[in-house]
């Protein structure tokens, strides 16, 4: 029997992707898991549940390697499926800086890369893989951040990828691609890899510090575990898409 719908999910190996990526694994679906480094985890949890995984270690900061996604989702990619979910979750907040210190073109390049033009490429490519597939109903979820929407002290080029993914959603959102939802939606402060970094900052790069190392010591971070489960029902749900610039919370 072909798989019912495909899930497309980067940065799968750890933090809020990673747990994403265990909780859709069900009988119905396949997965296509991308990150650098490896989730072992999803292999033993497709196989207790069914499910199909098939993983790409990749790098998503560079061209060649986000083509290389491309090619590989191309000539993997199910035709028949009814349902296709794309879920650009990989990203870095690095380089932190104040605009003076900015100056690391490539980690600014990277972190381009990373958070949109990766991104933007795999739209493309889902696009393309299920126009000629009538019954196909398409979701993309982008997840972006608060940060892109009002500006943080420190996060110049995190809140610039930020703000250009949101821009890129709404402009894929008024062309007309048929049977297309597509979201791009802030998932709050969640306890990943991704917080310990914010957490290690110099105040001189990063004013806010304290705030999130407050955050962290009164465990007002959300789970991965969590925020992962309510996105996935968001994600599920007639309303997904009526709101292009979306914050989970508001699913709460
Ligand atoms: N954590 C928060 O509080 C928070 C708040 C707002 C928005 N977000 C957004 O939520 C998303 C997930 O964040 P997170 O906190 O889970 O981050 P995280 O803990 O740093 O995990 C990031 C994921 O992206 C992958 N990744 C990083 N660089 C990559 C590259 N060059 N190529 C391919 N994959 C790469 C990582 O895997 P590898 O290292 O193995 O490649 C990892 O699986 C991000 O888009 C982030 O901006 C997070």
């Amino acid at each position: 029997m072909s798989t019912q719908r495909v899930v497309i999910i980067t940065g799968t190996s750890k933090g809020l992707g990673a747990a994403l990526a265990q909780q859709v694994l069900d009988a119905d679906t396949t997965l296509f898991s991308i990150a650098r480094g490896t989730n072992p985890s999803l292999a033993a949890t497709a196989a207790e549940r069914g499910a199909i995984v098939h993983s790409l270690q990749a790098d998503l900061s560079s061209a060649e390697g986000t083509r290389q996604a491309q090619e590989w989702l191309q000539h993997a990619l199910p035709r028949t499926a009814q349902q296709y979910w794309l879920i650009n979750n990989a990203g870095t907040v690095e380089p932190i800086a104040q605009a003076n210190q900015l100056n690391d073109a490539q980690a600014i390049q990277h972190a381009l890369q990373l958070n949109v033009g990766s991104a933007i490429a795999l739209c493309a490519t889902l696009l393309a893989a299920t126009d000629a597939n009538p019954h196909a109903e398409r979701r993309i979820l982008n997840i972006s951040s608060g940060a892109g929407r009002r500006s943080v002290a420190g996060w110049g080029v995190y809140g610039a990828t930020k703000a250009a993914l949101d821009f890129y959603t709404q402009t894929m959102a008024m062309e007309n691609h048929p049977r297309l939802r597509c979201v791009s939606l802030a998932p709050g402060v969640i306890d990943s890899p991704m917080q310990s970094v914010i957490r290690q900052q110099h105040a001189d790069d990063f004013p806010d510090v304290q705030r999130f190392l407050n955050l962290h010591a009164e465990q007002q971070l959300s789970s991965p575990d969590e925020t992962a489960a309510n996105i996935l029902r968001h994600m599920g749900s007639d309303a997904f898409g009526s709101t292009l610039l979306d914050d989970i919370r508001r699913y709460l």
